[in-house]
């Protein structure tokens, strides 16, 4: 049975692209690329300048700001989740950077300004998301799926001429979300995760090197979550990779850092224990002010699945 759950490959991840390595410095104390570049030999040029910084963004819908302030630092190597009760702005962010929500402030990813381009450009400069709906081709097959999205980089011309083989970077996305063996499947029957996968697979051929995914593992089982978290970790190891999450143990068991929101601007952040342990943030999910502020949600785990003193042995 094709539909059957099925993890994203495990060990199969490619050799980290050359430049990952140093590209952790880029934001840090210090380390000196130019130094280490000579003496690595390594061409890092094309992800030495690969972080998402945002500056004081904002983001106003008719009078109403839902973003205020956000400064957000995200290296590569880094798996950064954002966290925060429903309305706190953690869609509009990823909707700012990807062109979709007029916003003022900064935003750079590679050392380019994404803000007022048009989402193709912000496409073309190494930016990818999925949105909290899987949005597959459900009529093609996986391999087509991701054919197209490795078209969506190429030019008409290369586009209209007929492939003889599959592409070398559709071969290792199919290899890392692990979905090599369902090639030929119809993505419409994929199970629920394996569509999530079959998204983020899309953004690997796109050459996406910042992934901006909206609750990914919403609807999951849980075998597939600790799947995705897997897969998350070995992208998040070579790109830049932010995941809005709810899913607290998911949070605890695969986040290196975790920024939390709250009425659009940035409450805390740190690794999972530091924010878990803050009280402010405990604050605003057990208190009243988690209360939901009439947004809606949309099947993931409740807020109430927020940070608990329960918790802190993690
Ligand atoms: N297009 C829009 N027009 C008006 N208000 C909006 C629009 N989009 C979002 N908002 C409001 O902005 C605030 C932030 O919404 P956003 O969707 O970013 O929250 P979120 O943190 O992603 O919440 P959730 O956890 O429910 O997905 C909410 O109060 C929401 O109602
Ligand atoms: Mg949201």
């Amino acid at each position: 049975m094709t539909t059957q759950p099925t993890g994203p490959a495990s060990g199969t991840a490619p050799a980290p692209e050359a430049g990952a390595v140093l590209e952790t410095g880029v934001a840090g104390d210090g380390l000196d690329l130019e130094a280490a570049q000579s003496v690595l030999g390594v061409d890092d040029s094309r992800f030495r300048h690969d972080y998402l910084e945002v500056r004081g963004l904002r983001v106003e819908f008719d009078g109403f700001v839902a973003v205020q302030g956000v400064d957000l630092t995200v290296t590569a190597g880094d798996l950064r989740f954002l966290i925060g009760p429903n309305g706190a702005g953690k869609t509009t962010i990823v909707d700012a950077i990807t062109g979709l929500a007029a916003a003022s402030g900064s935003v750079q990813f590679g050392g380019v300004d994404l803000l007022g381009k048009k989402t193709h450009r912000i496409a073309r400069a190494g930016v990818g998301r999925t949105f909290q709906t899987a949005s597959v081709f459900e009529e093609l097959s996986v391999l087509q799926n991701l054919d197209i999205a490795a078209g969506a980089g190429r030019g008409p011309l290369a586009l209209l001429r007929r492939r003889t083989s599959t592409p070398e970077a559709v071969e290792q996305a199919l290899e890392t979300v692990g979905l090599a063996h369902l090639r030929d499947v119809q993505a419409g029957i994929l199970a629920h995760g394996q569509k999530q996968w079959l998204e983020i697979g899309m953004l690997l051929v796109q050459d996406a090197r910042l992934l901006l995914l909206d609750e990914p593992v919403a609807g999951m089982s849980q075998a597939e979550r600790e799947q995705t978290g897997e897969l998350l970790q070995r992208i998040g190891a070579q790109r830049t990779v932010v995941v809005v999450e709810h899913d607290m143990e998911f949070l605890r068991a695969f986040a290196s850092s975790v920024t939390v929101l709250h009425l659009g601007q940035v409450l805390a952040e740190g690794t999972y224990a530091e924010v878990q342990a803050d009280p402010r943030v405990q604050e605003v999910y057990l208190g009243s002010a988690g209360a939901t502020r009439g947004a809606r949600r949309r099947g993931a785990a409740p807020t109430s699945a927020a940070p608990t003193t329960d918790e802190k042995e993690a």
